[in-house]
């Protein structure tokens, strides 16, 4: 198996991407802060299928982070993520350092509106500046073909889309399905942080929208009742504060009121506290389900 080419600079991955091009080689970038799950990899995997070179980025970027302790808790372990990359059959891993993407003179940003209001836009003032910023650097670099992001940042996932588009990249992105350990939790670096009593409890995310997705396949269109029934659920650990339960339409994720009548994104946002015995630490899981109310009800 060939082995990943690391590469540390802007100048040189656009000189490889230049010559992948020049072969005729179709280009897919998938942008990480590294600590890689399976999550990750089922993106690799997506990126072998729709392209001939794959490109992973693994940049854990500062500019998005609201919390600053987030930033500094966030696990790193390069070898590991490499390691990875290899047995993936990853081509090349783009590893930059803070100063190569944001040297002492950067002054410029990217911003997306309307889609990055609301939801984690709200509760994480500055973060999808942070992602499109970054993203856009990303870009310009790997001069991809397509980029792939999980689904389980749904509302990330839109605010790319519509970069993407209304930039002109000549991007494709796509969306890569929200993989989930055996008992349903949404994989994400922070679940390790949780505490074991927390790590059961989050189990009331998965449940939620279960029920949701039952209730709404049985013919369940009040938004509010369905709401209502969610909160409830995520209410009933005690170790979790919600910071959104909502209903969004899910291409303008405009708030859903009255019925449900187009696809919907039941998007969860939860904080969990570390158990009462010290274990673990104050972790934040995001979640989500797209809702069909298909039919009448
Ligand atoms: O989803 C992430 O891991 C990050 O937001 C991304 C897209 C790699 C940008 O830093």
């Amino acid at each position: 198996m060939a082995s990943v080419c690391v590469i540390r600079t802007v100048r040189e991955l656009q000189a490889r991407a230049d010559e992948e091009r020049g072969r005729g080689r179709r280009i897919a970038l998938v942008p990480t802060m590294g600590a890689l799950h399976e999550g990750h990899l089922s993106l690799v995997k997506l990126a072998h299928e729709v392209a001939d070179v794959v490109v992973v980025s693994l940049f854990v970027n500062p500019k998005q982070f609201d919390d600053p302790k987030d930033f500094e808790r966030y696990p790193a372990d390069l070898s590991e993520d490499l390691a990875l990359c290899e047995a993936h059959g990853v081509d090349v891993a783009f590893v930059p350092d803070v100063a190569e993407l944001y040297p002492d003179t950067a002054a410029s940003w990217v911003e997306v509106e309307a889609l990055t209001d609301g939801l984690c836009g709200a509760s994480r003032p500055g973060h999808f500046r942070g992602v499109t910023t970054v993203v856009t650097k990303l870009f310009h670099a790997a001069r991809p073909h397509v980029a792939i992001f999980g689904e389980k940042d749904y509302q990330q996932l839109a605010v790319l889309r519509r970069m993407a588009q209304d930039l002109a990249f000549g991007i494709e992105v796509i969306g890569g399905p929200i993989v989930r350990e055996p008992d349903g939790l949404a994989l994400s670096s922070r679940n390790l942080r949780l505490g074991p009593r927390a790590r059961a409890q989050a189990l009331v995310i998965v449940q939620a929208l279960d029920v949701a997705e039952a209730a709404v396949g049985e013919g369940e269109r009040d938004v509010q009742r369905l709401l209502d029934r969610v909160s409830a659920i995520v209410g009933s650990a005690d170790q979790a504060t919600i910071d959104y339960v909502e209903l969004r339409d899910a291409e303008s994720l405009e708030a859903c009121a009255g019925r449900l009548e187009v696809p919907s994104v039941l998007a969860l946002a939860l904080h969990f506290e570390a158990d009462p015995d010290g274990q673990g630490e104050s972790v934040r899981l995001i979640d989500n389900r797209v809702l069909l109310p298909r039919g009448g009800a």
